[in-house]
C-alpha cells in the first residue's frame, strides 16, 4: 500500500508535470530530503545514491533540489497545436481530421517515399516490416494456427491481419513516416496512404471491397473494421475494461498456468501454501525515482582502476549499420559499391549519412553516435586499404 509521503511524492513528481499544463498550479519540488527517505514501493526496488551515483548511474541532483518553474497555463490554440491525438475507433475516432485521399494518390506517394524500405506493395523487405502479406481475412486465419493447427503456416502478424484499429495506422503514418523524415506528410497524403494500404491487403470497408479509385475520408475511415479486431484476449472493450482485465489476469489458467490435480502427490520441492502474490497497487508506478541520467558518459572509476574509453568504429559499424549495410546498403571496405557515393566528395559523404536520405539511409544510421563518432565509422567504412 501507498503511505502518504509516497503519494505525496508521486504526485509531486512526473504526474505534475503533465497536469500542471491544465491546472496552472505553481507548487515546487519536493525537498531533497524527503526523497532520499523515500522507502520501495510494492516490491519495487529503491537505490540508495552515494556520492552523486546510484549504483554505476550519475544522478541528476538538480533535479531535486531546483525549485521548478511551471510556467503558465496553454492557450486554447497552442493546446489544439499540441494535441494531435485521434483518439482511436474505441471512441468513434473523434478526433481525426478532415482529409481525403485515394488508393491511386497513396500508389503514387508510396511509389515515391515508401517503397524502398517496405517494398513493392508492402511485401516487406532489408528488413524493414511488411506492411502486407496477402489478404487480410486470410491472412488473420494464420493467427490461430500455431495454437489449433500448428502443422500450418503463420503466424503472419502484419497490420492487416494483426492490427484490431485502423486508426493506429493513420497515426503511426502521419506521426513516424516515412522513417527518415517523419511529420512532412499532410492528412491528405495519410489517407492516401493508408487506403493504399488498405487497397494491398485487400481489405473491404463495410462490405465494398476497397479499389484502385476507392476514396478514403475522415467519415468512411471508421467504418473500417479490421479482421483480428476480436481476436485479442482479454477483452478490451467497453465501460467495464478495466475490471475485465484485472479479474482475466487474476486467473492464470486464462493464460496458460496448467491446473494442478490435487490428487497427485508431489514429491519434490513441494508448494505447502498459497503464495502471497504483491501487487502494484492504485494504477501502478507513476514515478521513477531517482530521475534517469542524462550524461552518457561513463563514471570514470576511482583509483588505479579508472577506464578510458576509446571510441571503436569497427565495433560501432558491427552494432549499428551492419543491419542494413552489407546485405542491401553497400558493406564497409566494399570499394565498388561505395564509388558512386564517394564521387560528390566525403562532406557530402558524411552530410547524407548525417541528415539520412530519401534511397533509405535513416539519419546517422538510426543511432545516436554523436558527429565525430559518426564521420570515424564512416572513414572506417570507406577506407580500402
Ligand atoms: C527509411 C526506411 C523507411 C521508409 C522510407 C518508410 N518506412 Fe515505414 N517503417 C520503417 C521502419 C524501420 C519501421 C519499423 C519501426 C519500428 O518498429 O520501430 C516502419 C514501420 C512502418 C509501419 C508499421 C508497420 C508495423 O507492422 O509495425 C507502417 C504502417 C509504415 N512504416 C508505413 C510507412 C509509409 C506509409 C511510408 C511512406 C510514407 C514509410 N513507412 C516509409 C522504415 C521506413
Ligand atoms: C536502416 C538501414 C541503414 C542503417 C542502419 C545504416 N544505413 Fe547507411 N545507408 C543505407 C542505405 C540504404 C544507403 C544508400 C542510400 C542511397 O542510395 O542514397 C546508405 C548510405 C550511407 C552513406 C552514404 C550516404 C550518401 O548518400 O553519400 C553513408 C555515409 C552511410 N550510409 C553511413 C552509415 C553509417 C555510418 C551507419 C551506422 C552508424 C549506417 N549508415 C546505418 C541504409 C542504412
Amino acid at each position: 500500500m501507498l503511505n502518504k509521503l509516497n503519494k505525496k511524492l508521486i504526485v509531486s513528481a512526473s504526474v505534475i508535470a503533465a497536469a500542471l499544463l491544465a491546472t496552472g498550479c505553481t507548487e515546487g519540488a519536493a525537498p531533497a530530503d524527503s526523497i532520499v527517505k523515500k522507502p520501495s514501493i510494492d516490491g519495487g526496488v529503491y537505490y540508495p545514491i552515494a556520492n552523486g551515483q546510484t549504483g554505476p548511474y550519475k544522478v541528476n541532483e538538480q533535479a531535486y533540489s531546483m525549485a521548478l518553474n511551471h510556467g503558465r497555463v496553454p492557450t486554447a490554440n497552442e493546446l489544439a497545436a499540441w494535441d494531435k491525438d485521434i483518439q482511436g475507433v474505441r471512441t468513434g475516432n473523434r478526433g481525426l481530421p478532415e482529409g481525403k485521399g485515394t488508393v491511386n494518390e497513396g500508389e503514387e506517394l508510396y511509389e515515391a517515399q515508401c517503397v524502398m524500405c517496405h517494398g513493392d506493395f508492402g511485401s516487406g523487405g532489408g528488413g524493414y516490416p511488411a506492411l502486407s502479406k496477402g489478404n487480410a481475412y486470410e491472412m488473420q486465419k494464420t493467427l490461430q494456427n500455431q495454437r489449433n493447427l500448428p502443422d500450418n503456416d503463420g503466424p503472419v502478424r502484419v497490420f492487416g491481419s494483426y492490427w484490431p484499429e485502423a486508426s493506429t495506422l493513420w497515426w503511426y503514418i502521419r506521426d513516424a513516416m516515412p522513417h527518415t523524415k517523419s511529420k512532412t506528410l499532410t492528412d491528405d497524403e495519410t489517407y492516401a496512404l493508408s487506403a493504399y494500404i488498405l487497397y494491398v491487403n485487400e481489405m473491404e470497408i463495410d462490405g465494398e471491397p476497397v479499389e484502385d479509385e476507392f476514396e478514403l475520408n475522415q467519415d468512411n475511415f471508421k467504418l473500417i473494421k479490421m479482421p483480428n479486431k476480436d481476436g485479442f484476449e482479454p477483452n478490451i472493450e467497453g465501460p467495464t475494461a478495466l475490471d475485465d482485465v484485472r479479474a482475466y489476469y487474476a486467473n492464470p489458467t486464462n493464460f496458460g498456468a496448467k491446473k494442478v490435480d490435487p490428487a497427485q502427490r508431489c514429491m519434490t520441492n513441494c508448494q505447502t501454501e498459497t503464495a502471497e502474490i504483491v501487487r502494484i497497487q492504485n494504477g501502478g508506478i507513476s514515478e521513477f525515482h531517482p530521475p534517469m541520467s542524462i550524461v552518457r558518459d561513463l563514471p570514470v572509476e576511482k583509483g588505479d582502476g579508472a577506464h578510458k574509453v576509446t571510441f571503436d568504429a569497427k565495433k560501432a559499424y558491427e552494432e549499428s549499420c551492419t543491419m542494413c549495410h552489407g546485405s542491401f546498403a553497400p558493406a564497409a571496405k566494399d570499394k565498388a559499391a561505395w564509388e558512386p557515393f564517394l564521387g560528390k566528395g566525403m562532406a557530402a559523404v558524411y552530410k547524407n549519412g548525417l541528415e539520412g536520405t530519401e534511397m533509405g539511409m535513416p539519419a546517422r544510421g538510426g543511432s545516436s553516435l554523436t558527429d565525430d563518432e559518426f564521420k570515424s565509422v564512416v572513414d572506417y567504412m570507406v577506407n580500402f586499404k
